[in-house]
Formats: C-alpha cells, structure tokens, sequence
C-alpha cells in the first residue's frame, strides 16, 4: 500500500470522498443555513477533468472506494458521466454516492448503468410535514420514491442517513426502524453534530447509549452485528427483519483510530479529517502544472501531518470549522 496514502499512525487511506459541488437543493437546519451559503466562484471549482486526474492518482495508489459527496452531488450536471469515466479506472471497487434523494428516482437507472455500486440517502423525519421543516424545502415524496427506486435497482443495502435532533425528531426512532422489517435497508442513526452556523447544542444531540436503549426497549431481541473494519457505523439488527439498524457515534464514541477516509472538496481542497481545519490545494498545484510525483509528496505531507484524533466531544470548544455543506458536502460531515 502507497506510503503517501499512510499516515504516522499506520492507517492506509484507501477510502476517498469527493464533493462534486458546494451547492444543495434543500436547506437541512444542520447543515445549511436558510440563506445557503457563500459559494466558491466556479472557476475555482475543480472541473471534472482535474477531478478525473485526481482520482485516477488516488487509486493508483490504493484507493479502492470513493464517494461522490457534496452539497448535493446529484446537481451537478455530468454526474453520471462521471461515474462513467471513475468505472474505468482498474482497482477501484465500490463507487458509492450520498444524496438527499430528490433527483435519484430520476437518475439512478443511468447511474446504475454507468457504474454506480452503493447509494446513502439523507432522510430525518417520515412525516412529510416535518420533512419541510427540517430541509426548509418540500420533496418528501420524491425522496422517499428514491429510497424505492434504489431498492427495486437492486442496491442492498440501501442505506438511508438520519440525524437524530432532540426535540425535532427522536420520537421517530421506532418507525425508522420498523421500516426494516420488510425494506432491505440499513437505517442508520447519525449523532447530531457541531458545524459553525448549524445551532447545534448539547441538549439536541441524543447519544448512541439513549438511542439504543429506546430500540432495546421495544425490541429486547435486537442482535449486535459484527464490527465491520473502517466504518464509521455499528450494526444491529432485528432478527426476521430483511434490513439492519445503525449507530454513527461521531460524538460519543469517535471512530478516529481505523479511520481510513481522506476527502477533496468542491474547490480541490485535501482535508485529512472530516474536523480539523487543515486543507492544502490540490487545484492550485494541479494548475501550476504539478507532476504526479509532486502532488504525492504534497498529499503525502497532508497525510502524514494526520493527528490521532479530532473527532469527538473534546474539541468542540475551539471548534472552527466550515458547515458541513462546504466541507464535502457531508457531510461532509458537511
Ligand atoms: P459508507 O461508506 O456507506 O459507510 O458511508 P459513510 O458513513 O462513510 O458516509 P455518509 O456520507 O453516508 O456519511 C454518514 C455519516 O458518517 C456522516 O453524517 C458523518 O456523521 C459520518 N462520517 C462520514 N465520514 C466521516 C469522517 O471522516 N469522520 C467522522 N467523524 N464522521 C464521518
Ligand atoms: N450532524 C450529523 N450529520 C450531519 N449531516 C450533515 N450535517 C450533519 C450534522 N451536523 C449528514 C447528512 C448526510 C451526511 C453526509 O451527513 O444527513 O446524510
Ligand atoms: Fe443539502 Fe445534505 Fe446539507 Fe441537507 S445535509 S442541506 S441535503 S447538503
């Protein structure tokens, strides 16, 4: 494994995240301020050539994963011809996307086609009401035409995405996870998570621990699936259920140690963590003509500059971070 893609801790990098755009159809209240946000000039952007160039040499190196991410990845008009063009590179396996699921009914056939292996899909509240609320636009039903659409294409598991806000939709656990009874879907639970601008407060995030006992309650025989390596999630299921239940535990119990994520934003930015503010210009590099052999020192330098750990309850304090929307998203995690 490439030792640029190494880092000082011994962890091999072999998962990248690309934000294809900064820009989102919806407005989630955790992510996204009403207004949106300030966007980078387009041609600061990375075209889908130097996107290309840059995934090509990631997975030279290593990388066997990428997901396309955003804002919203599905806005960006050659999305499938880039997925298209990412199938060809040898030794990358899974292609996967993360989406709000508004314009996946309508495109996921040709993504299918193109190369597509894996499909995450945001969705916080069942109630369409609600829905409007906490995205500030309507689209329920087209999301939820999504989920479907994936599941009638074949994807399993498909993976649906829901922040967890007290107050705002907790109370909707049990019929998220009811929805796996007879829906090959992973259902996972994320911790609500501190983003410059997104309100976040301690009093709204619902930890993995209450979470877990409110499915436990209802369901004494949920079953702990074995820890997968690298993901960012902790399995459960219901036996007789066709689907599974997730934990992502960003907060309370941070997965630093096997992280193996690196990810380039929208305008080419490598971020090494998801927190942590520290970005260098691929773009930048890239256009003042960089050989191959000098932007692997460059992303090797990132790389290996790679602290420990950044997530989790301990940093939030001197947290500045930009909104997830303009991190990868996201999700990255905006
Ligand atoms: P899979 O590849 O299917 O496991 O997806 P994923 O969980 O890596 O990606 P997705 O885009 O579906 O993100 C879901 C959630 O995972 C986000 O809301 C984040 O909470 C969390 N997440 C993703 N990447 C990172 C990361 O690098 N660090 C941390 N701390 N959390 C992350
Ligand atoms: N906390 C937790 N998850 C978030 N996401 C966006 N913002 C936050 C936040 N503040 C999620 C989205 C999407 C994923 C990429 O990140 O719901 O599913
Ligand atoms: Fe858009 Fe995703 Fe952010 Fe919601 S969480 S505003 S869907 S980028």
């Amino acid at each position: 494994f490439s030792a640029f893609l190494t880092d000082s801790f011994g962890r091999r990098h072999s998962y990248l995240r690309i934000s294809l755009t900064e820009k989102c159809n919806l407005r989630c209240q955790y992510c996204m301020p009403e207004e949106g946000v300030p966007l980078t000039p387009k041609a600061d952007l990375l075209t889908t050539e130097e996107i290309l160039t840059l995934a090509r040499l990631f997975v030279k190196e290593g990388v066997d994963k990428i997901r396309l991410t955003g804002g919203e990845p599905l806005i960006r008009p050659d999305v499938v011809n880039i997925v298209a063009q990412l199938r060809q590179l040898e030794g990358l396996r899974t292609i996967g996307i993360t989406t709000n699921g508004i314009n996946l009914a309508r495109l996921l056939p040709q993504l299918q086609k193109a190369g597509l292996s894996a499909v995450n899909i945001s969705l916080d509240t069942l109630v369409p009401a609600k829905f409007e609320f906490i995205v500030r636009r309507k689209g329920f039903h087209k999301v939820m035409e999504g989920i479907h659409k994936a599941i009638e294409l074949g994807y399993s598991p498909v993976k649906v995405n829901c922040v967890v806000m007290r107050g705002l939709n907790e109370d909707e656990l049990l019929d998220f996870v009811a929805l796996t009874k007879g829906l090959p879907l992973d259902v996972r639970f994320i911790e609500y998570m501190p983003f410059d601008g997104n309100k976040w407060n301690f009093k709204k995030m619902v930890s993995y621990k209450e979470m877990l006992d409110t499915l436990q309650q209802r369901w004494p025989e949920l079953e702990k699936l074995p820890e997968e390596e690298s993901s960012t999630a902790k399995a459960f299921k219901i036996p007789g259920f066709q689907g599974q239940v997730s934990f992502i535990t960003s907060m309370s119990e941070h997965f630093c140690g096997t992280c193996n994520r690196l990810r380039i934003t929208a305008d080419g930015n490598l971020k090494v963590c998801l927190f942590g503010n520290s970005e260098v210009s691929l773009r930048d590099h890239l256009r003042a003509g960089a050989s191959e052999e000098e932007l692997l020192s460059i992303i090797g330098a990132a790389v290996g500059r790679k602290k420990r750990q950044h997530a989790g309850m301990f940093n939030i304090s001197q947290m500045k971070n930009r909104p997830m929307i303009l991190i990868e998203l996201f999700l990255t995690l905006q």
